[in-house]
């Protein structure tokens, strides 16, 4: 190379890196949840083996979090920091201290954040608040790095953050599919980045029973099992006579326990459910005398039997109460938070309007319809709780007939139920499946497995889990949902959780005024590089096509399309060829579909590059989506 050349491409470098430099420096860091507050400055701080993490000594939770700290780091830059216990100590560090007399507004969840060019100071009151400021310094330190060897720096800010929502949660329904107890750690692991701080745990349903009791063992030798089946669900053959029941598994006292301690250590409480008086058929085919009917079930394997097999237990009858609290007495030795949910949602009647021992102990105690029945058994459960301490949350059908003294509702119908319950001075948690149910599909059914309703990322971003018209005291929180009935494996699971569960996760930490779709999905992007490092497979459905249709007054089929996303530009065709960026371009109004035309292709794409997936949708299919 010839010197000027060389000199000149140095001087290129320098000014490359220059400006990349001063470009990061600017840029806002793309953190999810959104802090309160974040004021940016100039500069950075540099990470290298010479920065030491200070500690103040003898607090064991603290040290628990030094240490997640070091993994993190050492996993991002190559090495760990040595950890240091004197608050004075000189030199470059990255210092926890808890300080009780911070005044973060009313929780003690929240952190305050300095990074400066010399040092970086993180302070909460309480662990729980160091921990999340850990969160927020692992993504600004991936945000930063755009290879893992730049991966020690972090932007000068000042930050201060505490949650909107004391309860963000995420369920997850092991039942309809088994997941292994190392995926439930990896799924809680996934959450903790993200301030998630409750992990709801479905484990009893009509499809398995997941949890040992020891003192019903055929919960779990019978009730954990069903016939294995594929293709798609409420549509499987109904377990056939001397067919094996291999699908399935549970966890054991000690996998719980596991789970739990894995669990606090991500500052996450587990909430078991056990669902009933409905969707027990599991532990009915465990021990048939809990339902009215007493028939010898086998577990459902995903084939249709809502009012066909009785999947309620019995309220009649003392033996189910004796049942529930030997059960629960042992969910409650193993899991140390305040609440177990009892379920309580979508309990057919039927059986009990059939039942003469239902009928009469009805007329017996004076309960004159199956709604005040069902009230009268979470009543039941709530006192067998209540005496081991434990408080209960329902589904809203628990309001069915009067709730319990001190429920709490988790409202999955809407948003009605939830406020009904906070009318009546009860504590709830929004889930209203139109926004947080992560089961539904993400984009267009054509590209998507298929489910039964669609939830886009947007409409998972765009909700206020604090409605007008009610004491926002009795909002404990929100929380998505992943049902498993479409949900075979771990990789689907996670392909159904995120990125929506990023749009839920700024939905119950970050303030109203902070939620701003425009401003997320700019971060989306940067985000998606932290969720490969951390093997996550995550959805890219919100960049794809979205055919929507109707007929106009000819009968003619228009065909709009959409992106989730802003930004990006749809190209079509309807000659069956793939569009490219040289193909009509979509312009908002709705395409009308001639007659004769076989079906429409379309695809987006910033610039001459496609970003979503093909969309090939045949007209007769769009045409179904009209009526
Ligand atoms: C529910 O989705 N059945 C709570």
């Amino acid at each position: 190379m010839k010197k000027s050349l060389v000199v000149k491409t140095s001087i290129y470098l320098f000014a490359l890196i220059f400006i990349c430099a001063v470009s990061k420096a600017q840029e806002k860091p793309a953190i999810i949840p959104e802090p309160v507050s974040l004021v940016q400055g100039k500069g950075r701080f540099v990470i290298d083996n010479q920065t030491s993490l200070i500690i103040p000594s003898g607090n064991a939770e603290l040290a628990m979090l030094g240490s997640h700290a070091n993994e993190w780091f050492s996993v991002l830059t190559g090495f760990s920091l040595p950890v240091k216990n004197k608050t004075t100590e000189a030199g470059c560090s990255i210092r926890l201290l808890l300080n009780p007399s911070l005044n973060n507004p009313g929780n003690d969840e929240g952190y305050e954040l300095s990074i400066t060019e010399h040092d970086v100071k993180l302070q909460a009151r309480k662990a729980a608040g160091l921990f999340y400021g850990l969160q927020t310094i692992r993504q600004l330190l991936q945000l930063s790095a755009e290879s893992k060897e730049q991966c020690g720096n972090l932007p000068v800010v000042e930050i201060i953050d505490y949650p909107r929502l004391k309860w963000r949660g995420l369920m997850l329904d092991v039942s309809r599919h088994f997941f292994s107890k190392d995926f439930v750690k990896k799924y809680i692991d996934d959450m903790a980045r993200y301030k998630f701080n409750v992990f709801h745990w479905h484990l009893t349903d009509d499809q398995g029973w997941r949890i040992e009791i020891k003192s019903f063992h055929r919960l779990t030798e019978v009730g954990a099992w069903r016939v294995p089946r594929t293709g798609q669900w409420w549509s499987y053959t109904p377990p056939q006579k001397d067919e094996k029941a291999s699908y399935g598994g549970y966890y054991t006292q000690q996998d719980i326990k596991e789970v739990i301690a894995y669990a606090a250590e991500r500052h996450i409480t587990i909430v078991p459910e056990i669902d009933v008086p409905g969707h027990s058929l599991a532990a009915i085919a465990a021990y048939p005398y809990l339902s009215a009917t007493g028939y010898n079930y086998a577990v459902n394997p995903g084939s249709k039997f809502y009012n066909i097999d009785d999947n309620t237990l019995n309220p009649a009858d003392e033996r189910v109460y004796a049942f529930l609290d030997k059960v629960f007495t042992e969910v409650v030795a193993l899991f140390p938070g305040d609440y177990v949910h009892i379920g309580g949602d979508e309990c057919t009647k039927n059986f009990w309007q059939q039942s003469a021992v239902v009928q009469d102990f009805m007329k017996q105690q004076g309960i004159k319809t199956e709604h005040e029945l069902q009230s009268y058994f979470i009543k039941r459960v709530e006192k067998i709780l209540k005496k081991k301490k434990k408080k209960i949350i329902g589904w809203n059908e628990i309001l069915e007939g009067g709730l319990a003294p001190e429920a709490t509702v988790m409202s999955w119908q809407g948003m009605q139920g939830g406020i009904e319950a906070a009318k009546q001075g009860h504590q709830v948690i929004f889930t209203p499946s139109s926004n947080t149910y992560l089961d539904l599909y993400q984009g267009d059914p054509l590209l998507e497995p298929n489910t039964y309703d669609m939830l886009r990322l947007k409409t998972a971003y765009q909700w206020n889990p604090v409605p007008a018209g009610i004491d926002s005291s009795y909002v404990l929180g929100g929380q998505g949902n992943l049902w498993s009935e479409s949900v075979p494996t771990g990789r689907h699971a996670e392909y159904m959780t995120w990125p929506r569960s990023l749009a839920l996760s700024e939905v119950f930490w970050s303030p109203s005024g902070k939620q701003n779709w425009a401003d997320f999905q700019t971060k989306l992007a940067p985000q998606f590089k932290i969720l490969d490092a951390a093997q996550i497979n995550y959805s890219r459905a919100a960049f794809d096509v979205l055919a929507t249709t109707k007929l106009d007054q000819e009968k003619q089929l228009l065909v709009s399309l959409s992106t989730d996303v802003d930004g990006l530009d749809i190209y079509y065709t309807l000659d069956n060829t793939n569009p490219d960026s040289s193909s009509a371009r979509y312009n908002g109004t709705p395409i009308v579909i001639p007659k004769g035309i076989y079906q429409i292709r379309a695809q987006s794409f910033k610039g001459n590059a496609a970003v979503g997936k093909l969309l090939i949708a045949p007209c007769g299919e769009l045409e179904k989506r009209t009526r």
